[in-house]
């Protein structure tokens, strides 16, 4: 448990929609078969930014959202599977963007849909170890980067944008606790090189163990019920997958939150935007839940405090 809580939050999805019947021109897929299978209606792709100008404008939202001092921060971690260079890193470059004056610890995380929650926990446990007080955790994606648009079975799931958060440390004890572990994906069943490939029914199956199992597990470890969250904020890639997880854990499905509907699978970024889409006027608990790539999955569960 970490005396953590979220303190603001915050979004940027780029003006371009892409609906499903703009992507049945370009493979062969319908509105139908789309919709039906994922939950999916639209996406947006960026056209003239890239993965650093959408994690700099998510973390301007959260910083203007609260009118938080950005000299306050002392740490920025980005999760992400689509940044254009090696080096230097986008955390690194959003300090520079945001006008940050002091020289802070910046860097970013591969663990692909689940790198928002991995973060999160990292993140946290350097606050907790006393040395910072303030963290910028951001998911940003630029996946239609990596789409290839000859193929039907990846190119309609995935879109852009970016979620930020800033965290801190509270007085209150146990705010905040984390799972988050993988599977080695030694057969490539998920892999994102030059355009992303994946085993569609595979990776359904293994999100649909892992989400319910890490819900269960995150509870039971917190002593929790389901009624002591306000909120789940459930990584969106399928709406069949998050409804049959509802199912099986027989939870409401409006327990969940969804906006899959409009942005598509937006990987490290899809829990962020959630979060910053979340209305809640006073402080509210968050279960977050994601799995991805690498056969990533993470649960966190966190107080949001809006300042
Ligand atoms: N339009 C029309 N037909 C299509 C399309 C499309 N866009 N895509 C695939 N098909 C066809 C296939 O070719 C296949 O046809 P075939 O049977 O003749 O070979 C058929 O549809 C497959 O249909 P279903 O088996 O009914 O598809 P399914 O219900 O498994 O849905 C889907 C596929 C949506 C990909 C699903 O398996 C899924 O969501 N999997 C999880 C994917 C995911 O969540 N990835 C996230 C991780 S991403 C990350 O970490 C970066």
């Amino acid at each position: 448990m970490k005396n953590i809580k979220i303190v603001a939050t915050g979004k940027y999805v780029p003006d371009k929609i892409v609906t499903n019947d703009d992507l049945s021109k370009v493979v062969d897929t319908t509105d139908e078969w789309i919709f039906s299978r994922t939950g999916i209606k639209e996406r947006r792709q960026a056209t003239i930014e890239n993965t650093l100008d959408l994690a700099y404008l998510a973390a301007n939202d959260c910083i203007k959202n609260v009118n938080y001092s950005v000299d306050d921060i002392d740490l920025i971690v980005v999760a992400t599977i689509t940044q254009e260079d090696k080096t230097p890193s986008v955390a690194n470059l959003v300090s520079g963007k945001l006008g940050i004056k002091r020289e802070i610890m910046t860097f970013d995380i591969n663990a692909a849909c689940t790198g928002f929650v991995y973060a999160l926990e990292v993140a946290s446990s350097l606050l907790s170890s006393g040395n910072y007080k303030s963290a910028l955790v951001i998911g940003s994606e630029k996946l239609t980067n990596v789409l290839d648009y000859e193929d039907r079975n990846t190119c309609v799931l995935f879109g852009d944008g970016a979620g930020a958060v800033i965290i801190e440390k509270t007085i209150e004890p146990n705010q905040a606790n984390f799972i988050n572990r993988s599977r080695p994906d030694m057969n490539e069943v998920l892999t994102v090189g030059k355009f992303i490939h994946m085993d569609g029914k595979k990776v359904y199956q293994f999100a649909v163990e892992v989400l319910s199992k890490s819900i269960k597990e995150i509870l039971e470890t917190n002593q929790l019920t389901i009624d002591d969250v306000d909120v789940i904020i459930s990584h969106q890639a399928n709406l069949r997958i998050i409804k049959s997880v509802a199912n099986s854990l027989e939870i409401p499905l409006e327990k969940f939150i969804l906006n899959i509907e409009k942005y598509g699978n937006t990987s490290a970024a899809s829990i962020p935007i959630l979060l910053s889409e979340y209305n809640n006027n006073q402080k509210s608990r968050v279960l977050m839940v994601g799995f991805g790539g690498g056969f990533t999955y993470g649960a966190a569960i966190m107080n949001l405090e809006r300042k």
